[in-house]
Order: C-alpha cells, then structure tokens, then sequence
C-alpha cells in the first residue's frame, strides 16, 4: 500500500489538487489523506470552493491561519510535521506555490518523506515574489516535480535538478476547468448582477506587488474607475485587496464610480464570469491560464509572468508595472478561439497519478537519502553553472519563450545550435512536446500577408533563423540573434543525437522514391539510429488524419516534416496535438539534399552568407522568384523599418 498525504491550504490549491486526488482514489493500492493547512480559512476562500469542487472533505485540518510569512509557514511546518510523524506517508503531494506548499515541503524532506510537487518548474525570475521563493525552494526538496509546460524544463535543468525527476503531465487546473465549465456556464452568474454576455469585463487583484503598495493600488483604482466609464466593471474582492483599499479609503472611489465589487466568488460562478466576460484583467496566476484555454482576452497587472504560454499559446498580454493601459481595454464581442495548449486537456490528475502509482520503493525512502541534485551538479563544470540563464534570485534571466528577438512580426529564439539540441534532448526526455521552426526571408514575407502563418510560427517553442538574411536584418533592426541555427543543420545534429540516446526517428514528405534514397543514406550513415517510419509527402487533404495515426502509432521521439512552406506549418498545427511526439520539426528540401538529389554549398560559401547564390545556380527555376522578388521584399521591408526606427506591425507580438 502508498500512502499520499496532501497538504492543500488556499483557494488554487483545491481547485488543481482535487484532480489528482480523484484520479488517484482509482488505484486501490493507493491510500490517501487530505491535510487543509488553513491558510484560507473564510467561507468564499475555502468551504466553498472545496463544496463546488467536490473536493474530499479534509481528514486533518491545521487551523494556520494568517499572520507574517515566517509566522504562517513557521506554523504551517510545525503542524505539518506533527501530522507526518502521526501518520508516516510515503509521499507528501504538494501544489502551487503558496506558503504552506513551502511549509509541507520542508517538513516532509526533514523527516525524509519523498515530496511530489504539481505545478513545479514555474520561474518569474523576480525574487521579489513570494511565490517564487515557495516555487524554487519546494521544487528543490522534490522528488516527483511535475510540470505543465514544456518551457519549464530549461529552468529546472538549470538550477541541477536532474530530469528523471521531471514528468510533463500537463495542467490540473484545466482538469477542473474541462469538469465543470459546462455547469459554471449554465449558471450565467452575470445575470444575477444584472449584465450581459461579453458586456463586462472581470477583474482580480490580490498580488502584494499591486495591492500592499498604496501609490500602485491608488493608480489601479484609478484606471479602474476610467473603464468603469465606458464598461461595466465587476471585481470579486480576494480579502487582502479588500483590507487595503479599505485601510487606503479607496473602495469607496470604485464604489463611486460603479465598480461592482463582490466578494469573492464561488469556483462555479467565478469559472461562469470567466466564460461570459468580454476580458479579465487580473494579476492572478491561475486566471491567466483559464483564460488562455477559454479564450477570453486577458490583462495581466505584472511586468513578468511565470506562465509564458499564456502569452505564446494563449490570450494573455502582460500590461508591466503602469496600470494605465487598463483604462482603455475594450472587450471582445467576437467569436472565441479556443486554445489547444498541450496537455491542457482534463487528464494531466490521471497523468500524475500514473505516475506516482508506478514510483519505485526506493524513491519513498523514510531515512536520509544520497542528494542526487548535488552529485549532478559536482559532476558539472563550474563554467557550466556560470553560463546557467536561470540562476536563482537572477533578475534578469529571461524565462525560455517570451523574450526573443523581434523581427518583423516574427519572434526568433536567441540561441546557438547547441543550446537549440540541447533543449530538444531535454524535452524528449521529459517527453514535453516541443516544435522548431526555421524562419528564412521567404517566411517572414509570407508572414505579413498570412495571419494564420505568423500566429502558428509565434507559437512554437523553438524559433531560429534559417537565412544569414534574417542573421542579418536582426543585427540592423538592433535586436540581434547571435547567429543562423538553419533547419538542415539542426536535422543532422538531430540525427546524431537520436543515434547516440536511442531515439526513435519519423520522416514524413518528400517524393517517394527521394525518401527511399534518403532513408538509405541516413542508415549507411547512422547504422544504430532507430527509424520508427516514414512516408512521402503526396496525400490529400481527406488522408491526413490517417497520415497522422499512422505517425502516433509509430510512437516516435522526433518527427521531420519534410514538405514546402506554408504546408509542413499547418500540418504540424492542425495535428501537433494528436501526434504526441516530445519533438517535431518542419525541414523543407532538406530530405533532397540528404537524398543526394540537390549539393548543398561548400562550408566556406556557407560561412560567406552566400548559399542562397549556390542553390540559385543549381535551381535557377524555382528559385529565382524566391529571391529575386521576395528576398528583395525582405529587403525593402527591413530598410523602411531601419530607417522609420519604429515598431513595425507586428512589433508588438511575442
Ligand atoms: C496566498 C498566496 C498566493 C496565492 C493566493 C491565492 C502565499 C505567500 N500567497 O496569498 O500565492 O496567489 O493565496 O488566493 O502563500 N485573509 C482573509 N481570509 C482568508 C484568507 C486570507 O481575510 O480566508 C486575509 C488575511 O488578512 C491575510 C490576507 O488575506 O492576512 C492574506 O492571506 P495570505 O494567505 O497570507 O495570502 P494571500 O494574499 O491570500
Ligand atoms: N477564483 C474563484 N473565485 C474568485 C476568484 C478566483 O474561485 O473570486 C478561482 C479561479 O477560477 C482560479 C483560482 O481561484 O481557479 C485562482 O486563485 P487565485 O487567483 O486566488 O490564486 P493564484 O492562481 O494567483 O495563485
């Protein structure tokens, strides 16, 4: 038998844990205990949120309480353990990032009991955060950290944790989301406020940052009653926020100007005002993600985010440390796009769960353990710790996936091959879904006209320049990338890494018999390296799906997509999600090349930027449109911009 003991305490805990504790009742060697820290104790912060939930009733509750942050986790960590020495868990499973997920954590490493953490991997990088303290510590003392984007393990990877460690399971927040968003819905809270659909925009403010500073909290109240204006405004008042616009005399101001402040809200009905809003402006962790999987447009009242794919894959825009901008947000009456963000699908409880269920003896030791975390990083060089981008307490580390350089409306990674291979091994070995694309002159022409093109090349997770144009242009326009990782180049590399670590190898596209050429030349090549298929690039629209079951059936680690732009962009959107394979990439002619049917340029014609000549000359036909007309469009659109110096029209997307 595995006993779990969780340790839950506030409002985001009921609301991502209950999913794991329903998955895991399903097991029946597993027995579980829930201890409620207290931490949240009034009604609309706990008992009902836990009854709309149908969380289990707490077995122990702590009675923590509120108070200081050394008064709160000092109790919340000497009740804690009382509870562990009581009744000797195997694992302690803790969530989020709140005080007593910091205090569980502690208590159980001290007496040796393996901790489980959901939501792990998280960075902000603004130390001045609580939660980023409760975050990184937590994540250190854990044994199972599971995560629910794959940006997250570059940071992990980073502080030394090692990766065996580390299970992409997706999001148990969005589990309880997909359970009850029907239910919430069907409540049409706004009505009862007396409002419309999408004729209100919702707002929540708790963050210390925004609502203990009184000269940041005035300039919020007032942009909030600006919008109040022209939008109806509602504001569930979390009891902190409340307790300073009270103690500041500033609720009476959003009283005034007919801000709807509520107390907070029932899960169902806040998950219902979620769904009906025309935008949510909020300073919320959680909120940034339900909204990202709901579409509705949200603004977040932070400078940074620890969530960065609701930025790149969902709805979110971060508005920095000026509220103003929330004055003139204007809601959205339009039709919803709803975002697939991978595995944000209501399985991530039963995911982690799996797991914990196949979690070896060894792994729940009840005495003191080898530090594995250490030995890694003793293993490491020291320059390998010094060139860490997410060194703790570094404020100026840039979490993976939102500060890349722009380029006329494309974003573009800051990386050199091998930290770009590097990532994709670890990405594999966590199996958390990553796609590259390589962005040349061509694309970023196609990318003005192609508004669809633009959003699905901004969303993937590795983005670097495949032209010495693009090299180029961003040296220009002041917001270089260090230097071309091209796709052809980053498909060997690949291919050398599969053979080394075992991973298996799909190639889709290309005409069949220059695939066939391919495939054996790869094998001369690479006689260990493990091919899991592969198949032309000739179906039609009506065999795709089958085209990408046969893929998933296959189970590979790496998929090539070796056909033309814009097509190998939009198969791998459309069908990303179904595949399930930890790496893919769109690589064009470059399975040509391998085949021997097209040279590549010699390596010094490579280094003098001068390949696009090369490939001219050999296909003169079906490039000379490429590059005499488009290039010279990239061109033009590269000089107007360096010579207006202003932001071009996708300037702002991340
Ligand atoms: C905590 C978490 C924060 C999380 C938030 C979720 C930490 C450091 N912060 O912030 O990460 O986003 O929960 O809502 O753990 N209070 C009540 N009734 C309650 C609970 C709190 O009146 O049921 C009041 C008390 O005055 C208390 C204040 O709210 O001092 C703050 O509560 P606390 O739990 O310390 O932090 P939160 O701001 O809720
Ligand atoms: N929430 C709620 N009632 C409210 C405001 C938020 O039930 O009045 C829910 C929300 O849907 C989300 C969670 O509480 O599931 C987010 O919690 P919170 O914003 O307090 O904390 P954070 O996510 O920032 O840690």
């Amino acid at each position: 038998m595995l006993h779990v003991l969780h340790v839950v305490g506030t409002r985001p805990n009921f609301v991502k844990m209950a999913p794991v504790i329903d998955a895991l009742r399903l097991y029946p060697a597993i027995s579980q205990t829930v201890v409620h820290s207290g931490q949240h104790y009034d009604q609309c912060m706990s008992a009902e949120i836990i009854d709309d939930l149908g969380f289990p009733a707490p077995d122990v509750f702590l009675n923590a309480g509120s108070g200081t942050h050394g008064e709160q986790t000092a109790r919340v960590l000497a009740s804690v353990e009382q509870v562990l020495i009581d009744r000797r868990p195997d694992l302690v499973c803790v969530g989020g990032d709140v005080n007593s997920t910091l205090a569980a954590a502690l208590a159980a490493t001290k007496l040796g009991i393996a901790v489980a953490h959901v939501e792990s991997g998280l960075r902000s990088f603004d130390w001045s955060m609580p939660e980023e303290v409760n975050r990184v510590l937590t994540d250190r003392m854990s044994e199972l950290l599971f995560i629910h984007s794959p940006e997250v393990v570059e940071h992990v990877a980073a502080e030394g944790i090692e990766l065996r460690r580390v299970h992409f399971v997706g999001n148990t927040m969005i589990d309880s989301l997909t359970r009850l968003e029907g239910v919430a819905r069907a409540r049409r809270p706004w009505e009862r406020l007396g409002l419309q659909e999408r004729e209100y925009a919702l707002v929540t403010l708790h963050r210390p940052s925004n609502v203990d500073s009184i000269a940041q909290l005035r300039r919020i109240v007032s942009a909030l009653t600006l919008l109040a204006r022209h939008t109806p405004v509602v504001l569930p008042l979390h009891p902190r926020a409340r307790a300073r616009l009270e103690q500041a005399g500033l609720l009476s101001l959003l009283e005034r100007a007919e801000v709807r402040c509520t107390a907070p809200m029932g899960y169902l009905d806040f998950l219902g005002m979620e769904t009906g809003a025309g935008a949510v402006v909020t300073d919320s962790g959680g909120v940034q993600e339900e909204t990202s999987v709901l579409g509705v447009p949200c603004y977040t009242v932070r400078p940074n985010t620890e969530r960065p794919i609701t930025i790149t894959r969902g709805t979110n825009t971060l508005l920095g440390d000026d509220p103003a901008a929330i004055a003139t947000i204007a809601l959205e009456r339009g039709a919803r796009r709803r975002h697939l963000i991978h595995g944000w699908d209501g399985h991530a409880g039963e995911r982690i769960a799996a797991v914990i269920a196949a979690m070896p003896e060894s792994a729940r030791p009840h005495e003191p353990r080898m530090d594995a975390t250490r030995e890694r990083r003793r293993r490491l060089a020291p320059s390998d710790l010094d060139a860490s981008p997410a060194r703790v307490g570094v404020a100026d580390a840039e979490p993976a996936g939102v500060h890349r350089a722009q380029l006329l409306g494309t974003a573009i990674d800051r990386l050199e091959m091998d930290e770009v291979v590097a990532r994709c091994e670890r990405s594999i070995d966590v199996r958390a879904p990553i796609q590259h694309v390589a962005v040349n002159a061509a694309k970023v022409v196609a990318m003005q006209q192609d508004e669809d093109l633009r959003r699905i090349v901004n969303r993937c997770e590795l983005i670097t320049a495949d032209g010495q144009s693009v090299v180029w242009a961003s040296h220009l326009l002041g917001d270089p990338v260090p230097s071309r990782v091209t796709g052809i180049d980053l498909m060997l590399e690949l291919f050398e890494l599969a053979e080394r670590r075992g991973y298996r190898v799909y190639v889709l596209g290309g005409r069949a018999e220059v695939l066939d050429a391919a495939v054996a030349k790869l094998r001369r090549k690479h006689p260990r390296l493990e091919l899991a298929g592969w198949r032309d690039g000739y179906f039609s629209a009506d065999e795709e799906a089958a085209v990408a079951a046969q893929i998933r059936r296959a189970r590979p680690d790496m998929l090539f997509v070796a056909m033309p732009t814009p097509r190998k962009e939009y198969f791998l959107a459309r069908r990303g999600e179904e595949l399930d394979v930890p790496f893919s990439m769109g690589v064009g002619g470059a399975i040509d090349v391998l085949a021997g049917v097209r040279r590549r340029a010699p390596k010094v014609v490579q280094r003098l930027g001068l390949e696009w000549a090369f490939r001219l000359a050999q296909e003169p036909r079906r490039l000379f449109r490429r590059y005499l007309v488009t290039n010279s469009r990239f061109v033009l659109l590269t000089l107007r911009q360096a010579v207006r110096g202003t932001p071009g029209r996708f300037e702002s997307q991340p």
